[in-house]
């Protein structure tokens, strides 16, 4: 069975409330439940970690080069800024898709650029909740897919 780990930053955990035109109306909790479920269904097992803390993201990604076979990372606004995060990622060799509820590419200015994009397996934007549940189906690829071919790990 794949493990796998998603981690969630700033502001995040207030997903409901925040912003719905942008980050829906589900809550956290609901997402998170959701996220666990489409995970079951390609039978990898998950685990939810969220911090609005930088560092805390970091030692959450060193751990998880040991324990997990991949990560989905929504990053939150430290997407745009946080070369920490993004030298972490490059550092574990375990893939890391980054994720994004609302279309990063058209919104402010500030979140056109991710810093982390070029470390990531790949990323994905744009599609709400689905975002996570895509980036699950992206793993499942990188993991050898329904064909077993998979694709290189980094
Ligand atoms: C976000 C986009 C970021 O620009 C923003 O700072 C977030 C959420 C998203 O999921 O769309 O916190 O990562």
């Amino acid at each position: 069975m794949k493990r796998i780990l998603v981690i969630h930053g700033p502001n995040l955990n207030l997903l409901g409330e925040r912003d719905p035109k942008h980050y829906g109306n589900d809550t956290f909790e609901s997402i998170n439940n959701q996220i666990v479920s489409r995970a079951e269904r390609k039978d990898f097992s998950c685990d939810i970690f969220q911090s609005n803390f930088e560092g805390a993201i970091i030692d959450k990604l060193h751990e998880a080069r040991n324990v997990y076979d991949g990560v989905i990372l929504n990053a939150g606004a430290y997407t745009h800024y946080s070369y920490a995060i993004r030298d972490a990622i490059e550092a574990i060799k375990i893939p890391v898709i980054e994720v994004h509820l609302s279309n990063i590419a058209a919104r402010d200015e500030f979140r056109n650029k991710s810093v982390i994009a070029p470390v990531c397996k790949g990323s994905i934007a744009g599609f709400g909740k689905a975002s996570y549940f895509l980036a699950i189906e992206a793993l499942f690829e990188v993991f050898g897919g329904e064909e077993g071919w998979g694709l290189a790990k980094k």
